[in-house]
């Protein structure tokens, strides 16, 4: 087999680094190595993403960057393959081939299984392959196992798609309708990845609270069912999930906080806004009461649970009242970190089309004064940690900063301090001794 060169440059969530990490296994049969360097690259993919403005922009820019790669190599008699995957592929896909004829290949999310194939036909025919369709259920069974080594910290995806529909989001018509992966299928990866070092493993979906996977028995198993289940997996030290909507928080996943010691205190619960009438044109499908009493349930199950959300200012209609409430109930909260953006209108979603669009300037004080809180929060609940010991997971060395590991509390803190290679992968207790807005220091806890 010829010795060939993948290189992939991923942007966006974290669904699009395992996407990429899938990726990469699939070609990897094909006699494709990964390579950092796009110059000597055999097959080029960029795996897209469009929830945030400037997506196309940005691609077509990367496109540009990388045309001469392959025009240099092509006098020398080498073929590089240019595919773009993700979600700018699969809402734009036609758009793309018009303007950049030479992309090979362009493929939805639901589609990198069939690259082999793909490429296949690329090297066949001089015309292009547009492959943006497929349904999802037949996405995770034709994957090889993964062929690397994972890291101490892994991510597993489990569910896909969206069927929600908030009317600013993009995820529920590039990623598609809402898919479970049976469970069988998922412990059988979370123990091959334990198998070759994973500690601690983060379930991925789109909206993962709302898993139904088939379970052994037939039947639909919840996350917190699946969450028992991994749970006796022995050496898996550790368990997360990401990214969940407030209205699948049923009471066997809060039940699951209090009775999984491996389930971190650690919840990334997006509310987006604190205004019921934002919320009600959001389509969130929740009011603010029913959030506050999820937080207040999760909190009476697992006390020490820390908190963070994604918010949404200037929403189309979003008044000075609607972003104040959204500004109490961010104080109210008490997050431990959060994400927050500015609404920005994505074509083809309800919102875009909405006529009482919010001003930029306001946009913009709205969001550095909700920043401002959310970045005190952080900082305060860092600071709660000077002094304490906690158990922190060291998942890597640090390149400059020779002696020293990198870890994280069971509150996704990062780590710092001084500790020897061979630490990488367990947990120690670390005594606290320095704290900033993003990150921890401490010594080993030695008694
Ligand atoms: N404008 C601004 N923020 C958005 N998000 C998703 N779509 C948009 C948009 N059109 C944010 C939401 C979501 C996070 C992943 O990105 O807060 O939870
Ligand atoms: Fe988008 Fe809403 Fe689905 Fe989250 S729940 S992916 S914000 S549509």
């Amino acid at each position: 087999m010829p010795a060939r060169k993948v290189f992939i440059k991923s942007w966006g969530c974290q669904m699009n680094v395992y996407d990429a990490l899938r990726m990469r296994d699939v070609v990897a049969p094909l006699g494709y190595a990964p390579t950092e360097e796009a110059s000597e690259a055999d097959l080029i993919i960029l795996n897209t993403c469009h929830i945030r403005e400037k997506a196309t922009e940005k691609l077509f820019s990367e496109l540009g960057r990388l045309r001469p790669y392959q025009k240099a190599r092509a006098q020398l008699g080498k073929r590089t393959l240019l595919a773009v995957a993700g979600c700018v592929a699969q809402a734009e896909g036609a758009e793309i081939q018009r303007r950049m004829p030479y992309v090979d290949m362009v493929f939805g999310p639901q589609a990198y299984h069939h690259l082999p194939e793909m490429i296949a036909r690329a090297h066949r025919e001089a015309g292009h392959v547009l492959d943006t369709d497929f349904p999802p259920e037949t996405k995770f069974d034709s994957l090889p196992e993964e062929s690397q080594a994972p890291s101490v910290s892994a991510f597993l995806s489990v569910q896909e798609g969206c069927d929600k529909f908030c009317t600013f989001c993009v995820v529920p018509y590039t990623r598609g309708a809402e898919y479970s992966r049976p469970v069988a299928s998922i412990v059988a990866e979370a123990e091959r990845l334990v198998a070759k070092g994973a500690r601690e493993i983060t379930l991925l979906g789109q909206n993962v609270n709302a898993f139904h996977g088939q379970g052994p028995d037939g039947k639909a198993w919840s996350l917190g069912r699946l969450f028992h289940r991994l749970a006796e997996i022995p050496n898996l030290l550790r368990l997360r999930y990401t990214t969940s909507h407030p209205s699948d928080m049923d009471d066997e996943l809060i039940a699951a906080h209090r009775e999984i010691p491996q389930l971190m205190p650690f919840l990334h619960l997006p509310v987006q806004s604190g205004s019921d009438r934002v919320l009600e044109a959001m389509n969130r499908k929740h009011r603010v009461d029913d959030y506050r009493r999820a937080i207040d349930k999760l909190r009476a199950a697992r006390p020490d649970i820390a908190l963070s959300s994604d918010f949404i200012v200037g929403f189309p209609g979003e008044t000075d009242a609607d972003f104040a409430a959204t500004m109490k109930l961010a104080e109210e909260i008490g997050y431990a970190q959060a994400y927050s953006f500015k609404y920005s209108p994505r074509p083809g979603t309800p919102a875009a089309a909405m006529q009482n669009q919010v001003a930029e300037p306001a946009k913009n004080t709205r969001l550095a004064e909700l920043q401002q809180l959310l970045r005190a929060q952080q900082e305060r609940f860092n600071a709660g940690m000077q002094g304490r010991t906690l158990p922190v997971l060291f998942e890597n060395t640090m390149k400059d900063k020779p002696g020293h590991l990198f870890g994280r509390t069971p509150y996704m803190q990062a780590v710092h301090g001084a500790a020897p290679e061979r630490f990488v992968g367990m947990e120690q207790m670390v005594k606290i001794d320095k704290t900033g807005i993003n990150r921890l220091a401490g010594d080993l806890h030695v008694d």
